[in-house]
């Protein structure tokens, strides 16, 4: 089982629409996905129609669980989509709670990822969507994975929302013994603009090794499918972001991807230190635990009229 957690403390950058379009792929292409959402804001569980408003168990009742020493059962916790090969573990608003109630107890930073060892045999990939803050779910989502992708929008001042989330990385991580291979996936180009194509520039000049060698463009369709409440990929196999995620799918699984963490070029920082040491030295003793690198094949092409999904 592979995981991969789509993370930046920037909101509407393209986390959850890149949860949602590589799940769909790799759901259509066979492999069984579960998307976990970590964000308290629910999109991605109000996206596969679910209402994080009233949505019972889910990921909160995973640290409910924790917290009262019992042993969180995913299991119990995963719902259906409607689409072939694709579960979810939705988000609940009180999951925002999490941090004012849990946020300075030990051991809980291992919660999910103790979670997810509990489903291995289900799925082959885990898909955990971020929230855009850095807290108990974020360092949770980045103990868990064995691969973030950090979706940045190539707009002005792009590169100071990243050089954050780097940061956050490299604090949150510093106590894995393996690092955590970072690919920054530059989103919502539009080269008729001038801000996408400079500050694409400005990304790639600035992290050569990480910044993934094609783009997500601009594309409604993406909207359009949110409101159909099914995958893009299934909405729109054709549309031109489907394709571009199907690209980065294919990179994703057979290469050329970094395989090294991101480090913001010139020195660390320190915003939000007290949070990450905290959290941290909760999650330190296992965080070197990593799931095996089987290989799998690429994401087919998309062919069906529903995609799997009812
Ligand atoms: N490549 C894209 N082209 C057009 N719209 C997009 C694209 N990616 C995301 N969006 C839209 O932008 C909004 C924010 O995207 P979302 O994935 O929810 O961001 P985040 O999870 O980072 O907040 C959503 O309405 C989504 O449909
Ligand atoms: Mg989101």
């Amino acid at each position: 089982m592979k995981i991969w957690a789509s993370a930046n403390q920037k909101g509407g950058v393209g986390k959850t629409t890149t949860v949602v379009c590589l799940g769909g792929l790799l759901a259509e292409a066979g492999h069984p996905t579960l998307l976990v959402d970590l964000d308290p804001h629910g999109s991605l569980t109000g996206y596969l129609g679910r209402d994080p408003e009233g949505a019972e168990g889910g990921a909160y009742a995973l640290f409910q669980a924790a917290a009262q020493g019992r042993a969180a059962d995913a299991g119990a916790s995963i719902v259906e989509t409607g689409c072939t090969g694709l579960s979810l573990l939705p988000a609940r608003t009180a999951l925002a709670t999490l941090d004012r109630q849990l946020g300075t107890r030990e051991g809980m930073g291992l919660v999910i990822a103790r979670a997810l060892a509990g489903v291995a045999s289900r799925f082959e990939f885990v898909l955990i969507d971020c929230p855009p803050m850095l807290g108990i779910l974020m360092v949770n989502a980045l103990a868990a994975c064995e691969r973030v992708l950090i979706p940045v929008q190539t707009e002005y001042l792009a590169l100071h929302g990243l050089d954050r989330m780097v940061r956050t990385l490299e604090m949150v991580t510093r106590a894995r013994p393996q690092p955590l291979p970072a690919l920054i996936v530059p989103t919502l180009f539009d080269r008729r603009t001038r801000a996408s194509p400079e500050s694409l520039r400005r990304l790639r000049e600035r992290y050569p090794e990480q910044a993934w060698r094609s783009t997500i463009p601009v594309d409604t369709r993406f909207r359009e499918a949110s409101r159909a409440g099914v995958p893009p990929s299934v909405a729109y196999p054709r549309a031109r972001g489907v394709e571009a995620y199907r690209l980065l799918l294919g990179d994703l699984l057979d290469g050329p991807v970094p395989d090294r963490a991101v480090v913001v070029p010139g020195g660390v920082g320190t915003d939000s230190a007290s949070i990450a040491s905290q959290s941290t030295r909760s999650a330190a003793p296992e965080m070197g635990r990593q799931n095996s690198g089987e290989t799998v094949s690429a994401a087919g092409e998309s062919s069906h009229g529903n995609g799997g999904c009812k």
